[in-house]
């Protein structure tokens, strides 16, 4: 492993497996490197004040006007900031369950500039790389749990993953192999072989 830790982000739609994907690969890369040396993360973290207005907003308890939660997407992860970057140059591998394109896709999908909602994000640390767990709506929505939270909705899905597509054209515009497109569609064996091919592919890279 190179000193410098890899900054791995999982994006994707509500219901893709980005959660069940990111717990893999934080479990196999602990395995390979020592608990010490790995760490997930997740956005919105719910945790602090600000993720719990997240929380309130998310399960329909609160409401906010769409430039102010996603204001607070965006300070949930500068609350952050600091102790990734601090943690990557520890050398220690961060496997992030979501991050700024999640941000991005879902508040242009109700219609605000994808130049407004890029705003409040530039600077803060950039991935090695990102792996979209692509799905089509229709079959995220067939699987359990979906339709419990504000943004669940087929047609809101559809739009999401229009803007997700167009972040990685922009994303590989700057750096070709920093945006990897994996079929998640498929069955949980076939993803997770997809996904950790992608994981060594990057750690290879950045250990040269
Ligand atoms: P979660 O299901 O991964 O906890 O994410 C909660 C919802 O929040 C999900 O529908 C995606 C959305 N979201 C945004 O709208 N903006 C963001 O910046 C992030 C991180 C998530
Ligand atoms: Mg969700």
């Amino acid at each position: 492993m190179s000193a410098r830790g890899t900054f791995i982000v999982i994006e994707g739609l509500d219901r893709s497996g980005k959660s069940t994907q990111a717990g893999i690969i934080h479990k196999k890369l602990a395995e390979r490197f020592g608990d010490q040396r790995v760490k997930l993360i997740k956005f919105p973290d719910r945790t602090t004040p600000i993720g719990k207005m997240i929380d309130s907003y998310l399960r329909s308890q609160s409401d906010l006007d769409d430039q102010a939660i996603h204001l607070l997407f965006s300070a949930n992860r500068w609350e952050v900031a600091s102790s990734i970057l601090s943690d990557l140059q520890n050398g220690i591998t961060i496997v992030c369950d979501r991050y700024v394109y999640s941000g991005v896709a879902f508040s242009a999908s109700k219609g605000l500039s994808f130049d407004w909602c890029v705003a409040p994000d530039v600077g803060l640390p950039s991935p090695d790389v990102v792996l979209f767990l692509d799905i089509s709506p229709e079959a995220a929505k067939l699987r359990g749990g979906y339709g419990e939270e504000r943004y669940e909705k087929e047609e809101m899905q559809r739009r999401v993953r229009e803007n997700f597509k167009q972040l990685g054209k922009e994303q590989k515009t700057t750096k070709e192999e920093s945006w990897v497109e994996i079929d998640a569609g498929k069955g949980l064996a076939s993803v997770t072989e997809d996904v950790w091919t992608a994981v060594e592919k990057v750690m290879g890279q950045q250990a040269e």
